[in-house]
């Protein structure tokens, strides 16, 4: 994450509590008139100091000077970003980018699954920030959002065999109703993976790349969810997965997309992200992020054969 020139970010502790109160008073105080208003105007030198010495935060210095800073919280097995602010004058600059990016590697280095936080559904240029950081909606009480961004998981693929048995170690925690997005160029193992993930599920059919049809539907033999194998080149940009007329309606079936580009979002607010990637060394790399509320507490490490 790329911190304007003679930016940085940090840790800070309670020593920084004065210059911490300041940006969430700046920041909170300019922003459009809430109802109920953001308890963040109430922060006081105390308060900001107790929650540091606790849990610590993050700042972002600009020449020296402390122009955006955020409290961190864990919960559970999250850790939560809290009075996110920067400067009215330093906004728009990368530098809240810059402290998520932060926050995100201090939520790795501590071993949590991600980060959370609140946001305010009267502020979509808020939300929408956050959903840019990979955040998503997992939790609404009236205006007061939750939103979560899962840390990714990555693992190498030395052999297409490692590659199958991913896609067989995945359909452990697959259910019905589930989305896994494939992404990664021509060749890259999507089909080799959907392959082993149908074996591993007990459908009908040998899963072969759909380049003839938009998608396929093998259907379970085990009394389990189904398998819908999509090919998303041709299904184009802007089509929506219910269009597609099925024979099987997606919530009793375990549905593959394998995507070439970013376009992921638009298919569903929660999904599994897979991308692969393949090296010079023809060795591809793995990476599975979870987005949205039903990947919340769910251990990929074992699917991922990581622990
Ligand atoms: N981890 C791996 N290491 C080496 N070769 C692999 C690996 N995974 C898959 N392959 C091989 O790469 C080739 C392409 O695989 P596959 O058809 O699954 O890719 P794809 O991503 O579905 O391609 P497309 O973009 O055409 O849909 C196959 O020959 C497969 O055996
Ligand atoms: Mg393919």
């Amino acid at each position: 994450m790329s911190v304007p020139p003679g930016g940085s970010v940090s840790l800070a502790g309670p020593e920084r509590a004065e210059e911490v109160v300041h940006v969430i008073h700046a920041a909170f105080a300019a922003r459009p008139a809430l109802d109920p208003p953001a308890p963040a105007l109430e922060e006081t030198v105390d308060s900001v100091g107790k929650a540091l010495a606790e849990h610590g935060g993050l700042i972002a210095e600009l020449g020296g000077q402390v122009v955006g800073s955020l409290l961190l919280e864990p919960e559970d097995r999250l850790i939560a970003l809290r009075r996110v602010g920067v400067l009215p004058e330093h906004q728009h600059h990368g530098l809240a980018a810059a402290l998520a990016a932060g926050a995100e590697a201090v939520a790795r280095e501590r071993g949590f699954d991600g980060m959370a936080l609140e946001a305010r559904a009267e502020l979509p240029g808020t939300v929408h920030f956050w959903n840019l950081q990979g955040y998503a909606e997992v939790d609404r009480d009236g205006p007061h959002l939750t939103m979560v961004k899962l840390l990714p998981h990555a693992r190498r693929l030395p052999t297409a065999e490692d590659t199958r048995a991913l896609g067989e170690r995945l359909a452990r925690v697959l259910r019905a109703g589930d989305l896994v997005i494939l992404s990664g160029d021509l060749g890259a193992g999507k089909t080799t993976l959907t392959g082993g993930l149908g074996a591993a599920l007990g459908v009908r059919g040998q899963v072969t790349s759909p380049t003839f049809v938009i998608a396929r539907v093998h259907p379970s033999l085990v009394d389990g969810p189904d398998l819908v194998h999509v090919d998303a080149y041709r299904l184009g940009g802007t089509a929506e997965l219910d269009d597609l007329d099925l024979d099987t309606d997606l919530d009793d079936a375990v549905t593959v997309v394998e995507w070439g580009s970013g376009l992921a979002e638009m298919l569903a607010a929660e999904r599994l992200e897979l991308r692969l990637e393949r090296a010079a060394d023809d060795v591809r790399t793995a990476t599975l992020t979870p987005v949205g509320r039903r990947w919340l507490g769910v251990d990929l490490g074992p699917v991922l054969g990581t622990t």
